[in-house]
């Protein structure tokens, strides 16, 4: 769900006209919706309410910080995956307290700023790295709490890119490790290895791949506990899937149905969940919004050449990704119902959407069946909101997109356009 929704057949972001925000802060622009934003906190935690989960909205998902300090607002912690992200959560107010920290390459600065802030918890990823954290710790003469992250060999059936979970990735240990890591590492007095993390991939359409992930780290956790070690907390890290398609992904209530019963004897005895969603707190919360530059022909093809590509939205060429694309204001035939690969409307023609920049991998949509369009016309990129402006990039020496927060009737921009100065500045 989100509120991106036509109203007399002009797309709005809450109560505000998509073409409104375009004019008045051009484009590319990423529109994000508070309300939307605030609604998946609030139905992630009303859905796992029964085992009080702390939610640390993952900040790479989308890190601008109006959007971090709305979910802060909310209650949620962050999820962080480098000393960049940990000063973006603080700046946005989250608590230490609140925050999570995983990555396999963490330095010795960032382990040091972690450290200092006194965050919640570290989540460590091999041998090696758990030993530079007690070092660090106990040359600071403090003590800092740590997850074990395993993979327990699941497949969550996504892009290979995404894939995490499974025995041989680069993340975290097998469970065959893990047990020897905790017997290893598990009495440590300055780095305390108190839980277990994981994170299967991203996205996860389906429930059975956290189900089977849930049981084996239950499992272990058993096995860990019967040996004395403490494991009083378990991070299931992220994945849910989001609506790139109306209706697509399962809602937080259906993930909830099938992971919190599993969870509920031991959260009774004591253990804490953390859940670490991003895309599906932020993707339909944003939209990138595009004017179309030019149409072309070539051969039997029609290009829609728009000024956002794979700088301002890299997931269509890099993970030949969805996303719905449509007009924002459309003939009155044309007003579509739901968003959907093929959406069945008298009229629409096909077209590739592509961006201005020199690449032929560059574009948003191939044959993708649209209302025609011309110069001039703005286009919404849906779903856009997770893993698009944090992904973006200066190639070409494109300035970065705007960001705007829309609330109710209201709109600001929480990121200025990039100038062509900015490309600049630090190279003089
Ligand atoms: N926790 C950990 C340890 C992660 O690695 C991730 C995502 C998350 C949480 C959040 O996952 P989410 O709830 O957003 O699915 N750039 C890719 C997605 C990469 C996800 C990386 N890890 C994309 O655009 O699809």
């Amino acid at each position: 769900m989100d509120f991106f929704n036509y109203k007399d057949g002009s797309l709005h972001c809450e109560a505000v006209p998509a073409h409104v925000i375009a004019s008045a802060v051009g484009t590319p622009c990423y529109v994000y919706s508070r309300a939307t934003l605030v609604e998946h906190h609030r139905r992630s935690a009303e859905a796992f309410a029964a085992v009080n989960p702390l939610i640390c909205y993952s900040v790479k998902s989308c890190g601008n910080l109006s959007v971090c300090r709305t979910l802060v607002e909310c209650g949620a912690g962050m999820d962080v995956v480098s000393g960049g992200e940990l000063f973006r959560a603080r700046a946005a107010g989250a608590a230490p307290s609140t925050i999570v920290y995983a990555g396999v390459g963490k330095r010795d600065d960032e382990i040091g700023a972690a450290l200092d802030a006194g965050i919640y918890l570290l989540n460590v990823e091999s041998e090696e790295e758990f030993e530079n954290i007690a070092r660090i710790a106990r040359a600071r003469n403090v003590t800092c709490e740590c997850a074990l992250r395993i993979n327990p060999d699941v497949d969550p059936h996504t892009h290979r890119f995404t894939t995490t979970g499974t025995k041989e990735t680069k993340f975290g240990v097998d469970i065959e490790r893990a047990r020897a890591f905790f017997r290893s590492y598990g009495r440590d007095l300055h780095a305390r290895l108190v839980g277990l993390h994981l994170h299967i991939g991203s996205p996860v359409y389906e429930t059975a791949p956290y189900v089977e992930a849930v049981r084996k780290a239950l499992a272990l956790r058993d096995e860990l506990m019967a040996e004395g070690f403490t494991v009083s907390v378990l991070d299931l890290g992220g994945g849910f899937a989001a609506d790139y398609e109306t209706g697509r992904s399962p809602a937080a209530a259906d993930y909830a149905r099938a992971i919190v019963p599993l969870l509920v004897p031991a959260v009774s005895a004591g253990l804490r969940i953390i859940l670490e969603p991003g895309r599906s707190i932020a993707a339909n919360a944003g939209i990138l919004l595009t004017r179309v530059q030019y149409v072309k022909r070539s051969g039997d093809k029609t290009f829609a050449i728009c000024d956002a590509g794979m700088n301002a939205l890299l997931r269509p060429s890099h993970y030949d990704a969805f996303h719905f694309i449509w007009p924002t204001d459309p003939a009155p035939n044309f007003v579509p119902t739901r968003r959907t690969e093929n959406p069945e409307i008298p009229g629409l023609v096909s077209m590739d959407v592509v961006g201005p920049l020199c690449e032929t991998g560059d574009y948003l949509a191939l044959d993708r069946s649209m209302p025609p369009v011309v110069r001039g016309d703005l286009l919404a990129i849906y779903t856009a909101g997770a893993y698009g402006m944090s992904m973006a990039s200066r190639y070409n020496s494109s300035p970065l997109p705007a960001e705007v927060l829309v609330d109710g009737d209201k709109f600001s921009t929480v990121r200025r356009r990039e100038t062509y100065e900015d490309l600049v500045a630090h190279e003089r």
